[in-house]
């Protein structure tokens, strides 16, 4: 069989670079070298490149993550280079990437998610306002970013005024979310057409973690995940249903994984990652080898679906 020539790309210019970096080697290891050919790219300094490899390019594997990479802007140039690639498109990448805008359509879609407020750098806060409305502890987060950076889960009023500060130091429009005490939990989504909820994956931050922030989420050791999730089956269906749910209200396509908290026995969705991490042990990578992909099969299932997706849509493109 031809191999397929495959542009990999990692690296980029968010805050999230160093993981991206890791997760692309992990996924250069992995990738089946019978069945790609494999080029990588950094978008910080290769896009000249990837734009006039192009031509000889059958698909491509974005593992960026946030802003320029994540967002719609690599998928958006994969378009236009007619170069298929895994996952979400510009419209369910941009919409998942503003937590503020996925809140809106998880709203129209029923998806139940914590109560909030948003502010744009612009506004006049009132501090007192906020922490009556939503009370305390309350978490801010800027709209588009991820691994937990600018975020503050503040518990006294007096250190909100600063929270807000750090947030907007990475994006305009931030999000006051309500904390909602409970079990993490976060699930896989895999499909074009027909959608498969991959095992759930219950996720416990050591104790040093006040919540699952930057370190517990990238430090070997710091956080405790779980696979199957200890959860009841009327649960960990209503938590598969709720990622597909997620999932569609976001315009989303091939994966996702949805990041949930189960208080009692309530759900509330708090976002859901379009280029989930890849390195072989995380979250999505280590679900679906419970859900009988290895990391190397998930891969391949990915590109194929990349491909089909994009036969599929390229028909209404006018030669
Ligand atoms: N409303 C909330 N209540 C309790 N914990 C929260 C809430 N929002 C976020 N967190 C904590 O912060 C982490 C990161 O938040 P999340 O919304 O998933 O953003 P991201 O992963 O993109 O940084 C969550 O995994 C959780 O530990
Ligand atoms: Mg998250």
């Amino acid at each position: 069989m031809k191999k397929i020539r495959l542009a990999l790309l990692s690296g980029g210019v968010s805050s999230e670079r160093e993981v991206s970096l890791n997760s692309g080697t992990q996924v250069f290891e992995a990738l089946d070298k019978d069945k790609y050919t494999i080029t990588r790219y950094d978008p910080k300094t290769d896009l000249p490149k990837l734009v006039m490899d192009a031509p000889i390019l059958d698909a491509a594997l974005i593992i960026l993550h946030g802003p320029f990479g994540e967002d719609g802007t690599v998928q958006g140039l994969l378009d236009l280079l007619d170069i298929p690639y895994q996952g979400a498109g510009v419209l369910g990448s941009a919409a998942a990437m503003n937590k503020l805008v996925a809140k809106r359509l998880y709203e129209g879609a029923k998806v139940p998610t914590p109560p909030y407020l948003s502010f744009y750098i612009k506004d006049d806060i009132n501090i007192s306002e906020v922490v009556g409305s939503l009370g305390l502890p309350l978490v801010v987060k800027p709209a588009c970013a991820g691994s937990s950076v600018g975020m503050t889960i503040v518990k006294h009023q007096k250190n909100l005024a600063a929270a807000i500060k750090l947030g907007f130091e990475h994006d305009d429009t931030l999000i006051l979310e309500a904390y909602v005490k409970g079990v993490e939990l976060t699930c896989g989504v895999l499909g074009n057409d027909t959608l498969e909820a991959l095992p759930v994956i219950e996720i416990i931050p050591g104790d040093a973690h006040e919540f699952f922030d930057y370190k517990a989420k990238y430090v070997a050791g710091e956080t405790q995940e779980i696979c199957p999730a200890r959860i009841d089956e009327p649960t960990r269906l209503k938590v598969q249903e709720l990622a597909i749910l997620a999932h569609k209200a976001l315009f989303l396509k091939g994966y996702s994984r949805t990041d949930m908290i189960l208080k009692e026995d309530t759900l509330s969705v708090l976002e859901t990652n379009t280029i989930p991490g890849m390195t072989a042990t995380s979250l999505f990578p280590q679900s679906a080898q419970v859900g009988g992909y290895s990391f190397s099969a998930l891969l391949d299932k990915l590109i194929q679906l990349a491909i089909e997706e994009n036969k599929r849509t390229n028909l209404r493109r006018a030669r």
